[in-house]
């Protein structure tokens, strides 16, 4: 309890699956977390159950994927908040087309939420990291890493994936001496994001022998943000139960 008393996180994508449970969970740790996404109703459910225990959230309603909303979303960010400690770039979307179905609009779209949106979050609310001496934790994928060779219809999504791992890598490292920087990089995790909720299609392909959970994720990415990981940056951390093993 308590490990986050005192500071202020934002979670994109913190209206359903793993960026929920990390706000339910970093709120319950005392922090103030700052909720972002484009479902008002989803996401007003949450800061509902935050306040049910006693905890501290705030929702700000905004397509992140568009440049001109997240300078907006700074500017009513920073009309309450002179300092962030936490980012967690987390909110995706999962395109999974094979390659003749691919175009252009398809293309664009994920790049705008998976790659674009964490890039112009961390450069606009840059300075107020620096103020906190915060840290930055981005939502990558097993998708992303080199040992993921073997998806015929993740062409896309693996793609903005794989860039925002480097994107992650030269942040901590130009960083270094203001804020951390780590990416994490799920497996099979169970959420929203799976259409087919058939998750028996993924037996026997996760060497611990279960899909994870939000919570799973939700403790690592705490863990990362805490005081406990002050000596860790670029670091790129699968949280997979070894899927990403080759
Ligand atoms: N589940 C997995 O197995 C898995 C594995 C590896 C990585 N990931 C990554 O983990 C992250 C979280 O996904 P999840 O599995 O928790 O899925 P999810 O439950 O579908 O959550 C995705 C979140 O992203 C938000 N979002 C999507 N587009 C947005 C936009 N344009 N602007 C603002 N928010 C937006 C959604 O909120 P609104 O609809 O309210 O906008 C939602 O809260 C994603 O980056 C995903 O790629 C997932």
């Amino acid at each position: 309890m308590n490990r986050m008393r005192g500071k202020t996180v934002i979670i994109t994508g913190a209206t359903s699956g793993m960026g929920k449970a990390t706000a339910v969970m970093f709120a319950r740790e005392g922090a103030e977390v700052l909720l972002v996404g484009r479902n008002e109703k989803r996401g007003a459910e949450v800061v509902r159950e935050i306040s049910e225990f006693g905890g501290k959230a705030r929702l700000y309603v905004c397509d992140i994927s568009f440049e001109e909303n997240v300078l907006n979303l700074v500017h009513r960010i920073s009309e309450s908040y002179d300092k962030i400690d936490v980012l967690f770039n987390n909110a995706g979307i999962w395109d999974t087309s094979a390659l003749e179905e691919i175009d252009e609009e398809r293309i664009r779209k994920s790049f705008a939420i998976n790659y674009d949106a964490i890039v112009l979050m961390s450069k606009y609310f840059m300075s107020m990291l620096v103020r906190a001496k915060g840290s930055i934790i981005n939502n990558a994928s097993m998708g992303g890493l080199d040992s993921f060779v073997n998806g015929t219809k993740q062409y896309v999504y693996a793609s903005t994936k794989a860039a925002v791992i480097k994107f992650s890598k030269l942040l901590a490292k130009n960083y270094a001496d203001s804020i951390r920087v780590n990416c994490i990089c799920p497996g099979i995790i169970e959420t929203e994001i799976f259409i087919n909720r058939d998750f028996s299609r993924f037996d026997g392909t996760i060497p611990m022998g279960r899909i994870g959970q939000p919570d799973d994720v939700a403790k690592v990415v705490l863990f990362l943000a805490s005081d406990d990981a002050s000596y860790l940056t670029g670091v790129i951390l699968p949280i997979d139960g070894g899927a990403s093993l080759v």
